[in-house]
């Protein structure tokens, strides 16, 4: 892990850093008191993430359990068996390569050109304010939320998401929320889902909120997907984006990108491998199983550390070909895949291009990491024009 990667998890969630540091001396799977199984290794981590029988999402030590205090047992069905299914299976078709292609470009097109000009005139960017006003375009437009063309209210938008997932911060022994903040979640979740019921009546078909109407989910149903939404598709991306510049300065090889173009998938894939902005994959186990020798009961819970799995492959390198071990683990495994994978390679690559078009090497000339954070990620990344 490179100086500035470590002070970004460590800042951002101390617990999460201790974990991963500990967890380099781990074996593949193994057990750890008051916290559960943890899955350091990258075929078994898929194993485990294909495994639906076994492992839930909607369970203890599941993201969607949490959900399900939120929003109710109507949420908590989203996310596993035939709602999920079909969930996934109406939205499939906005969610392609093609129509991510378009989406970042309708949505955040406009942004990237406006930061092209300011790099070629020699202003220095904050990266990381960028990313998260480019984020909140994202999700607004996917969604179908009418914010205006202010970036603040697309700010706005993240930092409310933000601050909710960030009430998941020590979860890590239990998934049971306390009531307080419950309380605080739902005051932040009717924040962040104002706009929601005029798109729910007005959205298009192109958009998931105009899908939620079309299939007959309830407008406080569709309010939970809108939220999990906002802050899946929000806080990874920015964080993916911004520490994969990051990454590409601190190795210098943001030069031989410049030089050799034809490098843009492998420093996009190489990204969001080394920063792995789901750092850890929560299951619960559905029944008794085996996993590599291992007997894991009922009621248990997983922590599939995707960070460990996907960084045992070594240091940033954009030289580096597709690792068949880890595939795209930084995206997860299974039925739950991110939905957004195309999307967010999409956001990653329009970055890096944004920075090449103004010509120059660029470089870093100051940094700071978020605190308290959900998803580790940079407060600001000061990028100044070659
Ligand atoms: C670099 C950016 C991103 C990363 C690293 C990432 C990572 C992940 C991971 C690891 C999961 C699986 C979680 C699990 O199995 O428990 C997931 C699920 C999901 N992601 Fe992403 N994500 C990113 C960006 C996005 C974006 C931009 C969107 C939407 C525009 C999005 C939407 C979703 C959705 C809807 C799911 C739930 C899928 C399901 O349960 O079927 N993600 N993401």
């Amino acid at each position: 892990m490179n100086r500035h990667e470590a002070r970004l998890l460590r800042r951002g969630n101390p617990w999460l850093y201790a974990l991963l540091r500990a967890s380099l001396l781990a074996p593949p799977i193994g057990r750890v008191p008051r916290v559960g199984w943890l899955v350091t290794d990258p075929v078994l981590a898929r194993r485990v993430l294909n495994d639906h029988g076994n492992f839930s999402m909607s369970g203890e030590g599941g993201v969607g359990h949490m959900w399900g205090q939120l929003f109710g047992p109507e949420m908590a069905d989203l996310f596993d068996g035939a709602t999920h299914t079909k969930v996934r299976t109406a939205a499939r078709d906005l969610f392609t390569e093609q129509a991510a292609a378009e989406l970042v470009e309708r949505a955040q097109g406009a942004h990237y050109r406006r930061l092209t000009e300011r790099l070629s005139a020699g202003e220095d960017v904050d990266l990381a304010a960028e990313t998260r006003v480019l984020a909140g375009r994202l999700v607004a437009d996917l969604l179908g939320l009418k914010l205006g063309s202010r970036d603040d209210a697309y700010a706005e938008l993240f930092s409310v998401g933000e601050r909710l997932a960030s009430l998941a911060l020590g979860t890590t022994s239990s998934t049971e929320l306390p009531r307080h903040k419950i309380e605080e979640a739902e005051a932040l979740a009717g924040r962040l889902t104002a706009a929601v019921p005029d798109a729910y009546a007005t959205a298009g078909h192109d958009t998931v909120l105009g899908r939620c109407r079309e299939m007959g989910f309830s407008l406080d149903l569709s309010r939970g997907l809108a939220t999990l939404l906002a802050i899946a598709g929000t806080e990874t991306g920015a964080s993916g984006t911004s520490r994969t510049v990051a990454l590409l300065h601190d190795s210098g090889q943001h030069r031989l990108l410049l030089e050799d173009p034809s490098l843009m998938p492998n420093a996009v894939r190489e990204g969001l491998r080394v920063s792995t902005p789901a750092p850890v994959i929560g299951r619960h186990v559905a029944g008794d199983v085996t996993v590599s020798g291992k007997r894991l009961r009922r009621g248990e819970r997983v922590m599939v550390l995707t960070y460990r799995a996907n960084n045992g492959a070594g240091p940033f390198d954009i030289t580096r070909d597709y690792i068949p071990d880890t595939r795209q683990l930084w995206f997860g495994a299974g039925r739950h895949l991110c939905l957004g994978a195309a999307v967010a390679r999409t956001q990653v690559m329009r970055m890096l291009e944004t920075l090449s078009e103004a010509g120059r090497p660029w470089r870093i000339v100051s940094r700071e990491p978020a605190r308290r954070v959900l998803v580790p990620a940079y407060r600001s990344l000061i990028v100044r024009p070659g």
